[in-house]
Formats: structure tokens, C-alpha cells, sequence
């Protein structure tokens, strides 16, 4: 979900829409805003509506003035999207309106206590109750009416609150979901994401949990203790300019990021790499005698892949494992395990809370972020930025890129403090050096890959095959098809087809196979042969060396051959073709590819 807010001297409505659009990959089935109109008791108004911001906006009154506001887009948690469910919610006199981020535990039972109470509950929300509980408060300001009703409830939020009694102010709470307040000249703003922000002002101050604050057109007063900072970032980046969607840009903006992720860290003469924000010098990283890493996700299955890299360069057992399950299986925390949290946005719950576990238990976190100050980065303290910039479409690219490219500086590191050899580590950091540019050749076989794309969005249902090093590759591979094109794609280890799945493979089943190049070539081509005997259609990412032998004449195989690098490292390759199949297989089917029906962009509810 999405919270924006603004006080000022500009009409606020106009502003808050765009803030919403902006914001809209965190949630789109419904949203809506809240005005308090002009006059010294300012009027509370507040239009939602199911559906997306562009519905919205139409549904918007002429003159809808104010300026002072609040807007929400909604990812549905509880109750279906509909217009009464959409946020903003209000108290039953109208004078308070209220737009929240999380989840309220202890939702049912303050409803229960309100129900008893007379009041009348419109929606199925958690979040109406909040409304009410500031609606029913009797303090004597908006700060103690909110901070009142928040020790009644249990949960996580990021909230912003508009109250018709105090028509020059927006107060906003933050335990658990991200906020920050932006500031303008004479005018400032809320949101739970910088992309709503930047347009106006990059001055900002990041809330911490448990904080409480007020935003008036003249500044800002809070609990915490905090200055504004001014960030260094582009405004541009954060718009798709002439691209048709935020995820072809981000897919063709990979050589650039590659680079990012790897400038000033690579270390030629010593086949090494420079990770300062690790903190660990050689003796901690030779103290580490496991890895373990958690995401959710594809910054799950890039985990996996980063777990292979350092399992086979520095020979330190590793896995990867998703976030959301870990914290909840009362895990074994060792110290001398290093734990990677992997995570694009820094702000998906379930990997917050498998960190805090972590370090609850004395375990030492490192973090692969991306976006730099965010709850996993600050919780973790310690680690790599992607520096991928930012990422908008919910499909994820660049970022995945980056945490690849990531997790090799640190495979790199710990192998070259144990038996990972100097020419070996050469030998990987020129082919890193060479990897922005070939990320560049996987892309220009897009005019290649779009026929064979468009062929695979007519299957109802499609394996995405590899073993080994190339396993990641498809789940990730398998994960991305399913988010855009809403077909049923399976990831399959390639060597367990025959124990099972094999049964489904038919004409109407295509397999996706990546063939790497590797010690597994043959036995990787043998499967394709079973597939194709079976009459199951074929699509083989492979190498230009690699020979598929001779597949049944009349079996439809569709051979792209991808840029290679050194073994270890193909993976990141490959994913980059297996990003476009799946975009090009959405665009063949018409949908909307930057905001898949369902999903969001960061899921910060558990
Ligand atoms: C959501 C998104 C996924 C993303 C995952 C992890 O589920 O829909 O595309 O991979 O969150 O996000 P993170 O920001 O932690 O990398």
C-alpha cells in the first residue's frame, strides 16, 4: 500500500494524485483521498474508489479544494477492494479521516468493543477502527488524540490522520511500515515512499518505528530527534520517459547498474574485491564457517544462486532460504554463521523480521540492499548497496542484477581468504569486468527472443527446467513468467523430471531448459531429448558451443544462444533472457506489465 500527504499553500488534490501514481506499484486495487476544505473549521471530504488511481482521479468532483490532504493506494488485506473498503476511512461524524499501512492485530476485537459501543462499522477494514478510535478521543490535541488511540492497538503501521478540528496539520505514526515526511518551502509532504516525493523535494527525513509527527505548511514537529537530510538522487530516474514501462527500462538500464554494483570494489592485482560496508576484515570473514541467505521471492532465488557461488568459491556450506518461512521454524542461529538478507526495497516485512530474529539471537546480518537507508539496511547495519537506482516496475530486474553481481564480490572475498586461488580470483574479476557489456549482447537478442515469446504465452501451463547452478536460474526464471503473463509456470531440477513431472509433458506443455555450458551439458541435453520424444515444445537457453544432438525432426525447439562468461557466473545471464521471454510473453498477452494483477511492489505486511 501507499500513503501520501501534503500541507501548503498549492491545492492539494492535484498533487496528491500524481503522488499516488507514483506510488501505485505498492498496491492498486483501489484508492482515495481526503481534503479539508478551505474555512476556519475546515471541511473533511474524502472521494475512493476500487479500481486504479486513473479511476479515481475521474471520479474526482470539479472543485474538490483543500490544501491540506491526505491519498492512499490500497493492496487488499483485509476485506475485498471495493470502494467502501478503499481507504481513506472516517470516524461516523466525518471529521476525521485515516490512511494506514500494515495491520492491525487486535483489529477484531476493538471492532467488537466499538460495535458494543453504538458504533457503526461501514467497512470490513482494519483499519476504520483507527478512524473511530481518534474520532472517539477526547484529548485535547491531535497528537495525544492519536497517540490515545494507538496504545489501544496491537499491530504494525505507517498512518497519516486528518482531523476537520485541527484543519492546519497532517499527523503521521510509523511502527513497522515505512514513512518519511518530505520538506518543501513553506509546504510539506508525507509518504511511505520516496517515489512520491521526489518530484517536489528530495529534502527528507526518515520516521523511525514508534515515531509520531506533525507536518504544517511552516515545518515539521516529531518525537524523534531527527534533522531533514538532503538525498542525492535524480528525479528522472524515477519517471519511464519514453519507454512504454518502467520494466523495459530497468531491464535496458542492467549495464549501467551491472556497473554501479561493481565500481571501486574490484581488485585486479589481488583477483579480489573491496567491500567496506561489510565491516569484516580477513580474519572475521575466515571465522565464518556457514552462510545462510534470506529473501522473499526473486531476491530469494538470486539468494540461491548467491549461495551456490559462495558454496563453490570459498567452499563455506551455504543456502538460501525464504525469509518468511526461516523465522518461524525456531531456527538454529549460530555465530559463526554469516547471514545474508537479500532485498531490493529493504522493507519487506517478512525479511525485517527474519533479520531482528537473527540478531535477537546474537547472530551476526549482513544486508544486500537496495535502497539505501531502509529498514532491512538499518536493521542489519552492515553490508553491500545495490546501487541499482531505483525500481519501480513490481517485476524485478535491475535489482536482481545487482544482487547477483553482489553476491560474487562477496563469493570472491570469502574465497580468497581460504583456497580460492589468485588466478582463479583474477580469472572471475575480469570476467566481472566484462559483465556490464555482455549484459548489454543478452539484451540485444530481444528481436530474437519475441516470436519465440509470443509462442510460449499460448500455453496454458510451462516447465522451466535447469540443475545445479542453472536451478536458480529457472525458479527465477519460472517466477517472473507466472508474475506477468499469470500463466502456471512450473521450475523444475532438470534431473528430477523423469521422477514425476514427465507425466505432463505434452504438445500443449512447453519446457523452458536452461544448458549452460558445464560439467552438466550432457546430462542437461539427454532430458531435452526425453522431453522432445514426448512431444513437449522446446526452449533452450544454452551456449553457442553447446551441441543439442539430434532432436526428433519434427519436435519444435527454439534455440537462443546466450552471451557466456566464466561457469560461476553465467547465471546472471541467463536470467537477464529469461526476463525478456517473460515480458515479451505479457506484452503478446496485452497486460499491464507493470502492475500484474494481485501483486506489489514490496510487501510490508507479515
Ligand atoms: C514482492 C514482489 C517481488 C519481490 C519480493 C521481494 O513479493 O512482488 O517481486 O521479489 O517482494 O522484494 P524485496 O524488495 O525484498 O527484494
Amino acid at each position: 500500500c501507499g500513503i501520501v500527504g501534503y500541507v501548503g499553500s498549492q491545492q492539494a488534490a492535484p498533487l496528491l494524485v500524481e503522488g499516488l501514481g507514483r506510488l501505485e506499484h505498492r498496491g492498486y486495487d483501489s484508492a482515495g483521498l481526503a481534503v479539508l476544505g478551505p474555512g476556519r473549521e475546515g471541511r473533511l471530504r474524502v472521494v475512493k474508489k476500487a479500481g486504479r488511481v486513473r479511476d479515481l482521479a475521474e471520479a474526482l468532483p470539479k472543485r474538490f479544494a483543500g490544501k491540506v490532504g491526505v491519498g492512499h493506494t490500497r493492496w487488499a488485506t483485509h476485506g475485498p477492494a471495493t470502494d467502501v473498503n478503499a481507504h481513506p476511512h472516517t470516524d461516523t461524524k466525518g471529521d476525521v479521516a485515516v490512511v494506514h499501512n500494515g495491520i492491525i492485530d487486535n483489529a477484531a476485537a476493538l471492532r467488537a468493543e466499538l460495535t458494543e459501543a453504538g458504533v457503526d462499522l461501514l467497512s470490513d477494514t482494519d483499519t476504520e477502527v483507527l478512524a473511530h478510535l481518534i474520532g472517539r478521543s477526547e484529548a485535547d490535541t491531535l497528537e495525544e488524540r492519536v497517540t490515545e488511540a494507538l496504545a489501544r492497538v496491537e499491530g504494525t503501521y505507517g498512518l497519516a490522520v486528518l482531523h476537520a478540528a485541527y484543519p492546519d496539520r497532517v499527523v503521521v505514526a510509523r511502527n513497522g511500515s515505512p514513512l518519511l515526511i518530505g520538506v518543501g518551502d513553506h509546504e510539506m509532504f508525507v509518504a511511505s515512499d520516496l517515489a512520491a516525493l521526489v518530484r517536489y523535494t528530495t529534502r527528507v527525513v526518515h520516521l523511525e518505528d514508534g515515531e509520531l509527527a506533525t507536518i504544517t505548511a511552516d515545518g515539521f514537529t516529531s518525537t524523534g530527534h531527527h534533522q531533514a537530510v538532503d538525498l542525492d538522487i535524480d528525479p528522472a530516474a524515477y519517471d519511464a520517459g519514453q519507454h512504454e514501462s518502467f520494466m523495459r527500462k530497468e531491464m535496458l538500464e542492467q549495464p549501467e547498474a551491472a556497473e554501479r554494483v561493481l565500481r571501486g570494489r574490484l581488485d585486479e592485482r589481488f583477483g579480489t574485491s573491496h567491500l567496506g560496508g561489510l565491516d569484516l576484515d580477513a580474519r572475521d570473514l575466515r571465522a565464518v564457517r556457514r552462510v545462510k541467505v534470506l529473501g522473499c521471492g526473486s531476491a530469494y532465488y538470486v539468494g540461491q544462486m548467491g549461495a551456490g557461488l559462495i558454496e563453490e568459491l570459498a567452499r563455506v556450506p551455504a543456502d538460501a532460504e525464504s525469509a518468511s518461512e526461516f523465522r518461524y521454524r525456531n531456527p538454529i542461529i549460530e555465530p559463526d554463521t554469516l547471514y545474508v538478507a537479500v532485498s531490493q526495497s529493504g522493507e519487506t516485512v517478512d525479511t525485517l523480521l527474519a533479520v531482528q530474529e537473527i540478531r535477537r539471537k546474537g547472530g551476526q546480518v549482513v544486508g544486500l540492499v537496495n535502497v539505501v537507508g531502509s529498514a532491512i539496511a538499518r536493521e542489519a547495519g552492515r553490508g553491500i548497496y545495490l546501487h541499482a537506482g531505483p525500481e519501480v516496475a513490481v517485476a524485478s530486474t535491475k535489482a536482481l542484477t545487482t544482487m547477483h553481481l553482489a553476491f560474487s564480490l562477496l563469493a570472491l572475498q570469502l574465497g580468497r581468504v581460504r583456497d580460492l586461488s589468485i588466478a582463479d580470483g583474477r580469472r572471475l574479476v575480469q570476467a566481472l569486468q566484462r559483465l556490464p557489456e555482455q549484459l548489454g549482447e543478452v539484451l540485444a537478442l530481444e528481436d530474437q527472443l519475441v516470436p519465440v515469446a509470443a509462442r510460449l504465452a499460448e500455453a496454458e501451463s510451462l516447465f522451466f527446467v535447469g540443475r545445479v547452478r542453472g536451478y536458480p536460474v529457472a525458479r527465477e526464471g519460472a517466477q517472473k513468467f507466472k508474475e506477468i503473463t499469470y500463466r502456471h509456470a512450473e521450475a523444475y531440477q532438470t534431473s528430477e523430471l523423469k521422477h514425476g513431472p514427465l507425466a505432463l509433458i505434452s504438445p500443449a506443455v512447453p519446457t523452458v531448459a536452461v544448458v549452460p555450458d558445464d560439467e552438466l551439458t550432457e546430462r542437461n541435453v539427454a532430458a531435452l531429448h526425453e522431453i522432445a520424444a514426448r512431444g513437449g515444445p522446446l526452449v533452450v537457453l544454452t551456449h553457442a558451443a553447446v551441441d543439442l544432438g539430434d532432436l526428433p525432426s519434427q519436435a519444435e525447439v527454439s534455440r537462443i544462444d546466450v552471451p557466456r562468461s566464466e561457469r560461476e557466473l553465467d547465471a546472471v545471464l541467463l536470467t537477464v533472457a529469461l526476463q525478456l521471454l517473460a515480458y515479451h510473453a505479457a506484452a503478446a498477452l496485452g497486460h499491464d506489465i507493470d502492475k500484474p494483477r494481485n501483486l506489489a511492489k514490496s510487501v510490508t505486511v507479515e
